[in-house]
Formats: structure tokens, C-alpha cells, sequence
């Protein structure tokens, strides 16, 4: 255990470039948003000012909205779409420096305040006057993302926030977009080349060249209307509610929420407290009677989006209904998910193993990743599940015991798949031994 904690501070160190860390050596060479937030996790254990550093220059790239955008843009080329493809300067609401992408991913960053809040606890006095000051200083910015994304992005206040491209979910290639991708059809479009092929052994680890297509059709889209919120929702091929996204909203908002208490911020905390109530509501009233898995809708058609994928444990990450979180607690632990007889440890695929969209190599279509086994962990810890969270910490470790640090695994084989030494892999094993 000891030489992994080394070998994970070093990747940490390793991917450290002076101001940011970046998501992985090669593949990925900025910050992202959750990203980050996982990498703060894990910096927390190191060093209480680096952690705080991380997530400062990410809050500092925070659009006028209040959406933290997925993408903070360091001054290395090599990555696909870069600041060119994205052109988000269009927009007035981007900030002066640095550039961003448009859009963003999953709010996970109350997590990471929160786990710098705990390692200070034990740290220096120092350390808790810096974290206690950094929460006091930062509340309206992360109250003020919560809330665009728990409004703007849910104007009929369903309880389940929309996502105008799957990049935003974190779950790109998911099948959960399968459905909503079928009407996104590109059309002519400025020529694009990929860059993300050349920093993985095989290509079936990665998207497809038609997802691409839509990727990019997606982002010119946006652009076309200078990322404005209204005239997105106007344009844009691609809108689906994404439960397990709001689902970590309604976490997230209360842990923030907790955190707003302790600094004498009651006013933040109960606004927190409605976004977190209407999620969890929003999530328990998508679960489909007959599967027991929460769901996805596209906005477009209304539809409800029935895959068996991880994102259907949404109820796991946010609680709620007793019966309701012992039934997703009894099928995520059962022979079609984490208790599958193939799987070579018991943490769950991203999708099946037992349904038909299931590819054990391509990105989130089957493949585990610590990532994912870490937010259900935490989740349980915050709601008493010792058991649950020790099961998924115990069965992670093994799987990271080959000291890779990769992106994601092979659920059947046990191999290393993706980029090797993602930072966010290492933050979590970090996190998980500190
Ligand atoms: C990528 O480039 O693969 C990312 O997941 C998009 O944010």
C-alpha cells in the first residue's frame, strides 16, 4: 500500500506543470472541470495550498452565467478541439483569460472543498485558516453554478438538468446517448482531424469517427449562436437530462450546503437545500418500474431513455427513499452489475455486462473506472454505508494494484485500458489509502 501511495503522489507530481495539473500526461494536457475536482481529492492528502490553487484556477475561469466550463484551456497545442475549434471569445459571457470550452461537466467540485476541509482539519493551523477562508470567499461562485445549472439548464424545474452534449455528462460514448445521437445528424462542416487515436494502444478504446462527427457538429452548433443559453436550447440537436448528473447536483448541493452553515452563510445553505431536494425528487421519479434503473429523457421528444447502464444507480448517488436505495443498493451489488461472474473485481461496468450496447474495451460502454467506483463510495459514506463503500474501496485497490494509474480497465480481464497515469486515477487511489 505504501508503494502505491508513492507511486500515486509521483503521477500527481509528475502532471504537475507549475500552475495546473493536467488530466493525463499526453492524452489530456489541460484542466478539466471534474477532473480537477477528483485531482483536488487527492491533492488534499498532499498539500492543503495545492489543492486550494487547484481549484482556484478553475473557479477563476468561470463563465459570467455561472457554469464552470469543462475545459480550461492551458498554452500547449496537441489536444482536439482546441480554444480554434471552440471560438467561445464569441461569447460575452466567457472570461478575458483563460480560454475555455463551452459547455461543462458534472458538479462535482463540492466534494473536492469538502476534502480540503477535512485534511485541514488535521493539518496546520494555517491549513484550516486557508480552507475556511477559501469557502467563506468562493460560496456565491460554486452557489452561483449550482444555481445556472439547477435553472437555466432546468427551466420547468424537473428536477433533472439538461446536457446539450454528451462530453457534458463526463460519459461520452455512454449508450445512454445512443437514442439522442440517432437525431443528431451533421451536416456540412468545417474539415477536423482527431488527435485522441495517437495516445491510445487501439482505437476500439476510444469514441467512434461518426461519434466525432457529432461531437464537432455539436460544438459548431453552439458556436453558431455564440454560446448564448437561450438560443443553444433553440439550436442545438442534442438535449437530454442527465440523472446521474443531477443526481451528483443533489450531493453535492448538500454538502455545500453543510459547508455554507459553517460559515455563517444559513441564506446559501437553504437554497442549496430546494436544488438538492428537487434533484433527489427529480431522480427518484425517473426510475423505470420495471428495470429499478433511474433514467435519462430527451428533451426533444420526450422521451425516457431505458439503458442499463451505471447511470441508472443515480438514486445510490443522492439517497432518498429507503426502499427505494436498499432496491438499487441490492441490484448494483447483483449478478448483472458488480456481482457479475465474469467481471474480475467487483466494481460496476459502466454498462452491463448482460445487455446488448456492451463493449468491454470502448471508453464508457463497459470498462470500470476508479472514478466512478469512488463517487458510489463516497455517496455511501455519506449515507452511513460503511459496508457498501469499504466493498467498493477494497475491490478498486486491487484493481489499481498494478500501479498504471490508468483512465479505465478491462471489466473482464482486469487490463489497463486508456491513458496511463490520469491524474484523476491517482487522486482517488490517494485519497482511498490516505
Ligand atoms: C475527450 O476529449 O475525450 C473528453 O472526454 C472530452 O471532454
Amino acid at each position: 500500500d505504501a508503494t502505491l501511495a508513492e507511486g500515486a503522489a509521483q503521477v500527481l507530481r509528475d502532471n504537475d506543470n507549475g500552475v495546473i495539473l493536467v488530466a493525463a500526461p499526453s492524452l489530456y494536457p489541460h484542466q478539466w472541470s471534474w477532473d480537477a475536482a477528483f485531482i483536488t481529492v487527492g491533492l488534499a492528502r498532499v498539500s492543503v495550498p495545492r489543492a486550494l490553487a487547484e481549484l482556484s484556477w478553475l473557479l477563476g475561469a468561470q463563465w459570467q452565467t455561472g457554469m464552470i466550463p469543462h475545459i480550461v484551456f492551458d498554452a500547449v497545442d496537441g489536444y482536439f478541439p482546441g480554444p480554434e475549434r471552440w471560438r467561445t471569445e464569441l461569447s460575452p459571457n466567457r472570461p478575458a483569460t483563460p480560454p475555455t470550452s463551452g459547455i461543462c461537466q458534472p458538479p462535482v467540485h463540492s466534494l473536492a472543498l469538502a476534502a480540503i476541509v477535512e485534511a485541514a482539519r488535521h493539518g496546520s493551523a494555517a491549513d484550516r485558516r486557508a480552507a475556511t477562508e477559501f469557502v467563506r470567499d468562493t460560496l456565491d461562485q460554486w452557489l452561483a453554478w449550482h444555481e445556472w445549472l439547477a435553472t437555466v439548464r432546468d427551466p420547468d424545474r424537473t428536477g433533472l438538468f439538461e446536457i446539450h452534449h454528451s462530453w457534458e455528462s463526463g460519459m461520452d460514448n455512454s449508450p445512454r446517448w445512443d437514442a439522442p445521437y440517432t437525431r443528431v445528424t451533421p451536416g456540412v462542416m468545417a474539415p477536423f482531424v482527431r488527435r485522441d487515436l495517437a495516445h491510445v494502444e487501439d482505437a476500439t478504446e476510444r469514441p467512434t469517427d461518426l461519434d466525432y462527427r457529432r461531437y464537432i457538429w455539436l460544438v459548431d452548433q453552439m458556436a453558431s449562436v455564440r454560446y448564448d443559453d437561450a438560443d443553444v436550447q433553440r439550436v442545438i440537436d442534442f438535449r437530454v437530462s442527465d440523472v446521474f448528473s443531477s443526481a451528483l447536483l443533489a450531493l453535492s448541493s448538500d454538502v455545500l450546503a453543510e459547508l455554507a452553515d459553517t460559515v455563517g452563510r444559513p441564506d446559501a445553505a437553504d437554497r442549496l437545500r430546494v436544488i438538492a431536494k428537487r434533484s433527489r425528487d427529480g431522480v427518484a421519479a425517473s426510475v423505470s418500474p420495471a428495470t429499478g434503473l433511474a433514467r435519462d429523457r430527451d428533451v426533444r421528444t420526450g422521451e425516457w431513455l431505458s439503458t442499463a447502464t451505471v447511470g441508472g444507480f443515480a438514486p445510490l448517488l443522492c439517497g432518498g427513499d429507503p426502499g427505494l436505495v436498499s432496491a438499487q443498493r441490492e441490484l448494483f451489488l447483483g449478478p448483472e452489475w458488480c456481482g457479475h461472474p465474469e467481471l474480475r473485481y467487483a466494481v460496476p461496468p459502466t454498462t452491463s455486462p448482460a445487455d446488448a450496447a456492451f463493449h468491454p474495451r470502448r471508453y464508457w460502454r463497459g470498462p470500470q473506472w476508479p472514478v466512478i467506483n469512488w463517487l458510489f463510495a463516497r455517496a455511501a459514506v455519506e449515507r452511513g454505508d460503511d459496508e457498501l463503500a469499504g466493498l467498493l474501496r477494497g475491490e478498486s485497490l486491487r484493481q489499481l494494484s498494478d500501479g498504471s494509474f490508468s483512465e479505465y480497465y478491462h471489466p473482464l480481464s482486469g487490463a489497463a485500458l486508456g491513458s496511463r497515469n490520469q491524474s484523476w486515477t491517482a487522486a482517488v487511489a490517494l485519497d482511498w489509502l490516505g
